[in-house]
């Protein structure tokens, strides 16, 4: 059996509902910095960890692999502007009339969030062409009344029949 290529192994692993994120930071001279990711995944209970896995090739990696702090962002079924704005939009321009509001950390939360985590960075692993981000959560809350936004298959879905 021949291995599978990326395109294959996409449209495979496509398959695999999640939900949608913005993950944030700030730079050394505190500008805010996030960019979509759905990779986010639970790791631990104690003590309380997460990861996102963040691509070495956008330019956000190095900003978020430098710092000492991010936030994860989990974005509502009417928060597809979000998620399309902080993959497409130049990441300087990217919070541009979006409201946030600065964490405990120093991490941008945005008010738009169905759900925010406030994270310390705990480990970096270095894994293949992505670098996965262990981040310990250090706070955290969510809206329960608020649906989120799914990815599948390279599409936007809502568990909200329309
Ligand atoms: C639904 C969705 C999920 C994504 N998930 C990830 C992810 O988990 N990790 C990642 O590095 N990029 C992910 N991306 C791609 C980044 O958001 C995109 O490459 C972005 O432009 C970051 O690169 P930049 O900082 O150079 O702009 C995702 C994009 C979309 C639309």
């Amino acid at each position: 059996m021949s291995r599978p290529d990326a395109m294959e192994y996409r449209r495979v692993i496509g398959r695999f509902p999640t939900g949608v994120t913005v993950v944030t930071t700030c730079d050394a001279d505190g500008q805010p910095w996030g960019l979509t990711a759905s990779s986010l995944t639970s790791v631990s209970l104690e003590p309380l960890y997460l990861l996102v896995c963040i691509g070495k090739g956008s330019r956000s990696h190095d900003v978020v692999v430098a710092g000492e702090h991010f936030a994860v962002n989990v974005l509502a079924a009417d928060s597809v502007d979000l998620s399309v704005r902080f993959a497409l939009v130049d990441p300087s321009d990217r919070f541009d009339e979006v409201r946030y509001r600065t964490e405990a950390t120093g991490s941008p939360v945005l008010q738009r969030a169905a759900a925010w985590l406030d994270c310390r960075v705990a480990q970096l692993h270095d894994a293949g062409d992505h670098t996965i981000v262990v981040g310990e959560v250090l706070g955290c809350d969510a809206d329960p009344a608020v649906e989120p936004l799914v990815y599948l298959a390279g599409a936007y879905r809502s568990l909200v029949p329309a």
